[in-house]
């Protein structure tokens, strides 16, 4: 671990009098690879939310590499700082391979759709790269929607490569998936997603893949953090008393 990248600092997000997180602190070094676990409605999509930058906190403050991400509008400088993976790996289905991994080229998607007549074969070596080192460049020209689950979820990641952000979020990425393509998306997201000068985030149920692929875990129930431990750390009496 090189320093801290992310700084989350007396973050409080209110809707109306209801409170989604309350008073969270935390920091996340380069090149740790962060659970957050709790109940349903604790809050842990309100915090990601915050941290990509898609929603603002109602108090408190949000850095990555000592940059304020609530100052920061969509768009390049954003997008240089953090990406998401999401639950549904929001490829483009109409789409062939090579235009949905471009895609981590832009910052966002009115930009995305008013360049698309312009990206095509531009960074084709770089995607073929990518995509090979994912096992996929054969499906390099084929419409997205015709790729199985597990190529799609590798159509994404290629995507965030291409993106290349400082933090990598990602929201319940194995929740909708069978034990094998779990451990499959977890491998891909630490051999690929994970190195030295990146943090990644990502909010996860399962006490073994927890602790076989993170560094450490934050517990998160009823809107607060109630503990901050290392992966090392966790036992199965912490995690049922976390979802009692
Ligand atoms: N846009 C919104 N407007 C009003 N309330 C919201 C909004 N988004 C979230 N909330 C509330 O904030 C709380 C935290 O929601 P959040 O989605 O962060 O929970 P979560 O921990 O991600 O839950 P899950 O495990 O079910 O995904 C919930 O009570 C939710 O109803
Ligand atoms: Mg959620």
């Amino acid at each position: 671990m090189t320093g801290n990248l992310i700084d989350i600092n007396n973050v409080s997000k209110y809707y109306g009098t209801s409170a989604a997180l309350k008073d969270v602190s935390f920091k996340v070094g380069q090149g740790e690879i962060l659970a957050i676990a709790g109940p349903s409605g604790s809050g842990k999509t309100t915090l990601l939310n915050m941290i990509s930058g898609l929603s603002k906190p109602t108090t408190g403050s949000i850095s990555i590499s000592s940059q304020d991400i609530g100052k920061l509008k969509p768009g390049k400088d954003l997008a240089n700082l953090v990406g998401m993976i999401d639950q549904q790996y929001s490829i483009i289905p109409e789409l062939n391979v090579i235009n949905n991994v471009l895609a981590g080229n832009l910052g966002n998607w009115s930009l995305f759709k008013s360049l698309l007549s312009l990206i095509y074969p531009l960074e084709r070596g770089k995607v073929f790269a990518i995509l090979k080192d994912l096992g996929i460049e054969d499906k390099i020209n084929n419409k997205a929607a015709h790729l199985s689950g597990g190529e799609q979820q590798r159509v994404s990641i290629a995507r965030l490569l291409v993106q290349n952000p400082m933090v990598v979020l990602a929201d319940e990425p194995v929740s909708s998936l069978d034990p094998a393509r779990a451990e499959d998306i977890m491998q891909l997201i630490r051999s690929k997603l994970v190195n030295t000068n990146r943090s990644v985030i990502i909010t996860l149920h399962n006490t073994r893949l927890i602790q076989e692929y993170c560094s450490r875990l934050i517990g998160i129930k009823e809107h607060s953090i109630v503990f901050d431990v290392s992966a090392n750390e966790i036992n199965e009496s912490m995690l049922k008393e976390l979802y009692k």
